[in-house]
């Protein structure tokens, strides 16, 4: 099979030599899905086909499809810096949209995190937030600290530390990992919570199983411990009501150091900038990455408490004081699509819109609740995980048809085993919303 085999594209490249990511490949070439271009809330395919983004690319086109003022801003930059590196000599469009950040940066009801490190990606802000996390133990006379809980069911990216600290078994089972990590245990009981609006009522005392494993290996050894306030790609697990603000404690009290994995929860998703700041918890370090550019461009940032921060900035002025960054740590052209993204988020209001648009959504999905094989529904801000029960002896099948189906009937829409994962760009309106849900629920009710 090759592009040329779809109408409209005549003399294609072949589907061979790209080694597609997180896909299987043979599956996808026998049978591909192109995107050939997008449009607010909609791609199209090559051969024509209008598809509503149910998943904002990868939950990280926020503002929607092909800004105008992000694509200006990205030429103007690449006409006028196209790149300057920002070891030691930098350009003032690194520093602007650093402190763009900084005035919106995750505060949890306390202060600002408003030091930001820049990096590429979320797996890299993941790296970057690890790396900070121990050299600020050892800054701070606690070098014993090289121990890194994560927890079961986490996604923190695809490398070393983010593997480790990760708790997706598929992500982990081929790889070695990293020493010294362990993991609290997941908040996930479809048993006790099914179908709850809202936050689940059940599990803030999982939080204590950090006591448990301070108990275990001993707070000495703990730099600190990273969640994702909503863990997204695993599944749409949502923080049990208090959960958060107990590891918040039982880490303070341990002087262990807090890490929110904001990849996708920031930038508006749930329906305030940070979750953060809507579930009222400072961390110590936040990470972040896709939306800050709105998708456009490869960033992300690492956002750091002033008490972080300035643990290292005791030594010797002419020291390196942390010997991490990546060549492209601010790339121009990058922080551009951020201040551009930045910008209309704040125009158009998109990091609060989820909130306003709830209830739409909670309509969206009202109809699946006793639906045939659906086995939970967890909506927040703008997100739902619907979960199927898994077919006998083919975990993810089901979820893999709708997703395929969806596709066929104009919806992109993301599966990770048997859960399906919708998250639009925030501008979506309500009867957008609306139709996002009537294709689903179809697609569902039609599942074998
Ligand atoms: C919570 C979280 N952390 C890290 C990552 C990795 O980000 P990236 O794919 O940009 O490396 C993701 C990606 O989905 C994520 O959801």
């Amino acid at each position: 099979m090759t592009i040329a085999d779809l109408p409209q594209r005549p003399n294609a490249p072949s589907l061979d030599a790209f080694w597609m990511p997180f896909t299987p490949n043979r599956r996808f070439k026998a049978d591909p899905r192109l995107l050939a271009s997008a449009k607010g809330v909609r791609y199209e395919t090559v051969d024509g086909k209008s598809v509503l983004d149910g998943t904002s690319g990868l939950w990280c086109v926020n503002a929607g499809h092909g800004r105008e003022e992000i694509a200006t801003a990205v030429e103007r930059q690449l006409r006028t810096l196209d790149f300057a590196p920002t070891f030691n000599v930098c350009h003032p469009i690194a520093f602007e949209f650093a402190e763009r950040l900084a005035e919106i940066a995750p505060s949890g009801g306390g202060e600002k995190l408003d030091r930001v490190f820049f990096t590429n990606s979320g797996s890299e802000s993941v790296e970057t937030a690890l790396k900070i996390a121990f050299a600020y133990q050892r800054a701070i006379g606690q070098g014993t600290r090289t121990r890194v809980i994560g927890r079961e069911r986490g996604y923190h990216g695809v490398n070393f530390g983010g593997v480790s600290v990760g708790g997706m078994l598929n992500n982990r089972r081929m790889f070695p990992t990293l020493p010294g990590v362990d993991h609290l245990r997941h908040t996930h009981d479809i048993a006790k919570n099914a179908f709850s609006d809202g936050l689940p009522e059940h599990g803030a005392e999982l939080a204590d199983d950090l006591e448990r494993l301070v108990q275990l290996h001993g707070a000495e050894t703990i730099a600190a411990v990273i969640v994702e306030p909503m863990a997204g790609s695993t599944g749409v697990l949502l923080p049990p009501k208090g959960y958060l603000k107990r590891l918040r404690e039982i880490a303070t009290r341990h002087g262990i150091l807090l890490i929110f994995d904001e990849v996708i929860s920031g930038f508006g998703r749930l329906g305030a900038p940070f979750a953060s700041d809507l579930f009222g918890v400072r961390p110590d370090i936040v990470t972040t990455a896709k939306a800050i550019t709105n998708g456009v461009m490869p960033m992300g940032a690492v956002f750091a408490t002033r008490e972080v921060h300035n643990a290292f900035m005791t030594g010797p002025e002419a020291m390196i004081e942390l010997f991490h960054g990546y060549t492209y740590s601010g790339h121009p052209v990058a922080c551009a699509a951020g201040l551009a993204t930045l910008d209309i988020y704040e125009r158009e209001g998109l990091l609060t819109r989820a909130a306003s648009l709830e209830t739409a959504w909670a309509k969206a999905w009202e109809g699946l609740k006793g639906a045939r094989n659906v086995i939970d529904v967890r909506r927040f801000g703008l997100v739902v995980g619907i979960e199927l029960a898994p077919r006998e002896g083919a975990p993810g099948e089901r979820a893999y048809d709708a997703f395929t189906e969806a596709f066929r009937r104009g919806l992109l829409v993301r599966v990770t085993g048997d859960v399906i994962a919708l998250s639009p760009p925030l501008i979506v309106e309500p009867e957008e919303i609306a139709e996002i849900g009537s294709i689903l629920t179809g697609v569902i009710d039609d599942l074998a």
